[in-house]
């Protein structure tokens, strides 16, 4: 069984069969990395191409890493510094790099729709490494991966999404996994922040942080996007972080060793205090790992043969 796309554009299309299968090929990725010597052939004259027209350090990074653990060539181009400044138009550029040879090209950019819009007019496999508030799904399925590890399992877990919903392709790919694998999402903002119409996407949306809180085993606190955002939607950080900031008060709200969650880079003494972000209960840093392994068990499943390889991790 493998996946059933040519690309992974989002988590919408994706059936909870196939979530299951890549945290399920993950597991053993994640063995991988944990080694003294992090290295297999199974992407053995393969090559991964990032193409990254917005900033980043974890996905990045965590994919040129992936590639590298599986023996991938892996070349990052970064749009600030490449003949997209020339005017180059987004398919010309990944026409050119699937002309050098690239198997897939992950990529991320500002505006939604983009690694869709690549995906069609490439033969290479493309991954959606974030399109504006779009989706992030590899982010989505580390969440997962993390939860599931620690947890046990997803299914029946509460989960609450705090903060920034309106921009955030984290929480719009996170709502897809979780509620795909039968969690309780329960999502907690500033009204000018909150979609309408998000109860649709099966979630419970909150009058208050507290009642997201409430109980919770998971807390995904998002980042503020400050760089996405039209001025006026909330007074001020002081006042966010007073709101909707979580700190070790309004984390007792949640169930007793409720998970802490964020996607990074975060606002320390904003979104997320320092204490909390620091804290036993953070898993933080252990979602920066799983992201890897998570990747790697993509690039794995799309261009690695599937299941047939399995004999060789
Ligand atoms: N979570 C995430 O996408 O982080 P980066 O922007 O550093 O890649």
């Amino acid at each position: 069984m493998g996946l059933s796309g040519k690309d992974l554009t989002g988590l919408r299309n994706v059936s909870p069969g196939e979530i299951q299968l890549i945290l399920d090929t993950a597991a053993p990725m994640k063995e991988i990395i944990k080694r003294q010597i992090k290295k297999v052939p199974i992407l053995r004259g393969r090559t991964v191409v990032t193409v990254f027209y917005e900033t980043s350090t974890r996905t990045r990074t965590s994919f040129e890493l992936a590639a590298k653990y599986l023996s991938a060539d892996a070349v990052n181009i970064a749009a600030a510094t490449s003949s997209v400044k020339k005017g180059e138009s987004l398919k010309d550029t990944a026409r050119t790099i699937e002309a050098m040879g690239a198997d897939v090209v992950a990529l991320r950019h500002p505006m939604a729709g983009a690694a869709e819009l690549l995906g069609g007019c490439l033969g290479a496999r493309v991954i959606n490494a974030g399109d504006g508030a779009h989706e992030h799904p590899t982010q989505a399925l580390l969440d997962l991966f993390t939860v599931r590890e620690k947890k046990g399992r997803i299914e029946g877990l509460k989960v609450a999404i705090i903060g920034d919903i309106l921009y955030s392709r984290v929480a719009r790919s996170d709502i897809w996994g979780y509620t795909k694998m039968g969690a309780e999402v329960r999502l907690a903002g500033p009204a000018t922040l909150m979609p309408p119409g998000m109860e649709k996407f099966g979630v419970k949306v909150c009058s208050c942080l507290e009642e997201a809180l409430d109980g919770a085993d998971v807390i995904n606190v998002l980042r503020i996007q400050l760089e996405r955002q039209q001025h006026g939607l909330f007074p001020n950080l002081q006042e966010y972080s007073r709101l909707f900031g979580i700190d070790r008060e309004r984390l007792r709200l949640a169930a007793p060793g409720a998970l802490v969650m964020h996607p990074g880079p975060m606002n320390r003494g904003v979104e997320i205090s320092a204490e909390v972000a620091d804290g036993l209960q953070s898993v933080i840093n252990e979602q920066v790992t799983n992201g890897v392994a998570v990747r790697m068990a993509l690039l794995y499943l799309l261009i690695g043969g599937g299941a047939q390889n399995e004999a060789n991790y």
